[in-house]
């Protein structure tokens, strides 16, 4: 049994920079014909001029043709004369995450920046937790999407990775706002992360929550919500940083999305709608067009190896149904 799927796209992925980047680029390259790659780097990517070297920088290792947009990081220094050619605008709260550290601390103050993005179409994608309690962060910012939703609707919100029913509840009540939706939150649940012994690698921000989130996730992947994309947040860290005492968040799943995604998939009999989660709604939501690239999956099993360049993969050690051909 064959699936062909037409220029996969991951609409959210960290590819780092020197070392990492050399591992984790042709990995998605292989697999993907374009993403968009986030630009939580230290310092962070916030100018199109830094987003333009380092997309040099990750075509440099893809080895293969790889349609990038490189998000810009918002900061205070971002100003509306700066969007020229600027295509996605990335907002951080500050501290939500891994490299947020320049994240935003009042949103109110970009007013005149949303407003320009509005014009000339740019779109502002979103990190949407709070720094409050763990479960409920994304909860405690869906007023704060409203707000955006409401106050600009000419601009397009992209919801990312999204978690929680608290978000998926608000997809249809704007038509500005759209998700994107990881893998790790439509396989696993806060049981997978620490009810058993504790699995540093599922550790994420933000953190999967229960069955019943992941039921609506899963409701919106398995029948490829026109306003939902498929983005990985695939987050390599090295070994080291993941299992010490202080475990960074983010989930290296590139080595292993579209045979998981299959094999998931195919298990809820929605491989049909396969096609638009992971290409066909991203292609219209940020309206790119990578060249078009035929992956091809083959139900044979792939055994997915413990360490990579460094770093464990989702899915270590474990067999997936599918593989890439
Ligand atoms: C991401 C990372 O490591 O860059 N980590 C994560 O847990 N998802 C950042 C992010 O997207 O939150
Ligand atoms: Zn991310």
């Amino acid at each position: 049994m064959e699936i062909k799927l037409v220029s996969p796209f991951d609409a959210h992925l960290h590819l780092r920079d020197g070392d990492l980047l050399k591992t984790a680029a042709p990995i998605s390259a292989r697999a993907f014909a374009g993403a968009i790659a986030m630009p939580n780097l230290t310092p962070p990517i916030a100018s199109l001029e830094a987003a333009n070297a380092y997309k040099a920088r990750i075509l440099a290792h893809c080895g293969e043709p790889f349609e990038l947009v490189a998000a810009i990081y918002l900061t205070p220094a971002l100003a509306a004369r700066d969007l020229e050619g600027v295509k996605i605008v990335k907002l951080y709260p500050i501290g939500v995450t891994t490299g947020a550290e320049s994240g935003v601390t009042d949103i109110d103050r970009y007013d005149r920046l949303f407003g320009a993005m509005s014009d000339r179409g740019a779109i502002l994608s979103v990190h949407g937790e709070t720094n409050g309690e763990v479960l409920a962060r994304e909860a405690q910012f869906a007023p704060i999407y409203e707000n955006l939703a409401k106050r600009y609707p000419r601009l397009k919100i992209v919801m990312e990775h999204i978690s929680s029913i608290a978000l998926v509840n608000l997809l249809d009540r704007y038509e500005n706002l759209f998700a994107t939706i990881t893998l790790h939150h439509l396989l696993y649940t806060l049981d997978d992360l620490l009810g058993g012994r504790l699995n540093p690698h599922l550790f994420c921000k933000p953190i999967v929550k229960t069955a019943a989130d992941r039921g609506a996730l899963r409701k919106l992947a398995f029948a490829a919500h026109p306003k939902v994309s498929f983005g990985s947040d695939s987050a390599p860290h090295l070994r080291a940083a993941k299992e010490g005492a202080s475990g960074a968040a983010g989930v290296f799943s590139a080595p292993v999305l579209l045979p998981a995604l299959a094999e998931l998939f195919e298990a809820h009999s929605a491989l049909g709608a396969l096609q638009a989660f992971v290409s066909d709604n991203a292609r219209r939501i940020y309206g790119v067009a990578p060249a078009e690239k035929i992956v091809t999956l083959i139900k044979r099993p792939t055994i997915v190896p413990d360490e990579i360049g460094g770093v464990v993969p989702l899915l270590a050690g474990e067999t997936i149904a599918w593989s890439l051909a």
